[in-house]
């Protein structure tokens, strides 16, 4: 079988796993990369040995020697580029969230949908080992029908305010709080029909990034569960990991509990630095890439394979997206919005 010709449009710290994989995978031949910061294109070309580089994503996407893109720029830079890509006939693999206004995500999965092309939304929780086993669970009717969720997935401080140039023109809701409406959305397989949110501002602004602390967001969803999501971005800089991630899921005939993200099981102690090790997301196994983010981008090529069905669709972004804006606009509004056929 022919290679698949892949692009990466945005080489920044995830994009970059993007590329790493495309550049192992028997089944893909990486041709290009394109970042707006052409040296970090050119650096990551020079160790992947990746023919093509620019600085625009036009040049990457008139080639005819790709069919298919990852998009892994800033969250609110998604849109423009995928309808790029679509409007050329290639498949697009694109970083959550799908695009921060509901009805440009709607536009992207419809021109997706008209073009016949395969959009992924990167939603990777879905390949996460404890989050499998929790729907596993649910699935096999081990603890009834879920009642309540209560999931909360954060980040240190220094993820807004050191490792993001652009947190200021996104939010906790954005980055995090999408994985989390992803994962009740597939844990329950129902939508959320009703949003309350409260937002904590203060601590950031006062360190120039104009965006939220956090959100708490009471999630009402079409089959009576009701979804607690906490998302928070001034977690202690001096906690062992940037990500804390854990989750209680409340059926009927009993109860899930999902640990502390990444499960700490790897620890490093030097100096006055205690740092835990992510053994879940991304890693190396004897130069072999493994680990769930990663798992989600092979299931993209997977499917352009023809060896297994789209597991995260257009539509999955289009709702993530739809209640993140719910979000928004309750914390806006101080009031619950209603998520009916027409919102936004
Ligand atoms: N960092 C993470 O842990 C993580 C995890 C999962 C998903 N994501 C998602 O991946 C996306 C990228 O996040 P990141 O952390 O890699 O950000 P980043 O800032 O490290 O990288 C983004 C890159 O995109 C480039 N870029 C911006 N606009 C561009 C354009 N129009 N054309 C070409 N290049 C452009 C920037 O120069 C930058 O190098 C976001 O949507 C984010 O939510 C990030």
């Amino acid at each position: 079988m022919s290679q698949i010709g892949v692009g990466v449009i945005g080489v920044g710290i995830f994009g970059e796993n993007h590329a790493r994989l495309y550049a192992q995978d028997p089944r893909t031949d990486l041709v290009g990369l394109c970042d707006l910061d052409l040296s970090r294109a050119e650096s990551l070309a020079a160790e992947l040995r990746v023919p093509f580089c620019t600085d625009s994503a036009g040049a990457l996407l008139d080639r005819e020697d790709i069919q298919a893109v990852s998009i892994a720029t800033p969250d609110f830079a998604h849109t423009e580029l995928a309808m790029m890509a679509i409007e050329r006939g290639k498949h697009v693999l694109c970083e959550k969230p799908l695009a921060t206004e509901a009805g440009e995500a709607r536009r992207v999965a419809r021109a997706a949908d008209e073009a016949g092309v395969t959009l992924m939304v990167d939603f990777h929780n879905r390949f996460n080992p404890p989050y499998l086993q929790a729907k596993a669970q649910i699935d096999e009717g081990s603890i009834g029908k879920p009642q309540l969720i209560h999931m909360r997935l954060s980040d240190t401080l220094y993820v807004p305010t050191g490792m993001l140039s652009w947190a200021g023109k996104s939010s906790v809701a954005w980055f995090l709080g999408s994985h989390c409406i992803d994962l009740v959305r597939w844990l329950t397989g129902a939508e959320v029909v009703r949003a309350y949110s409260k937002a904590g501002t203060g601590v950031l602004t006062r360190r120039g990034v104009d965006t939220p602390d956090f959100f708490v967001s009471t999630l009402e969803l079409s089959d009576g569960t009701v979804a607690v999501v906490e998302n928070c971005w001034i977690l202690g800089d001096s906690a062992p990991a940037v990500v804390e991630f854990r989750a209680q899921i409340v059926g009927s005939e009993g109860h899930i509990n999902v640990g502390v993200f990444p499960h700490q099981v790897v620890t490093v102690s030097s100096g006055d630095e205690h740092r835990a090790l992510d053994v879940l997301a991304v890693q190396s196994s004897h130069g072999r890439l493994t680990g769930f983010a990663i798992e989600s981008i092979r299931h993209f090529v997977d499917v352009l394979s023809g060896e297994a069905e789209l597991l995260v669709t257009g539509q999955d972004g289009v709702e993530a997206t739809r209640v993140v804006c719910a979000i928004e606009e309750s914390v806006r509004v101080g009031s619950p919005v209603e998520l009916t056929d027409a919102w936004p």
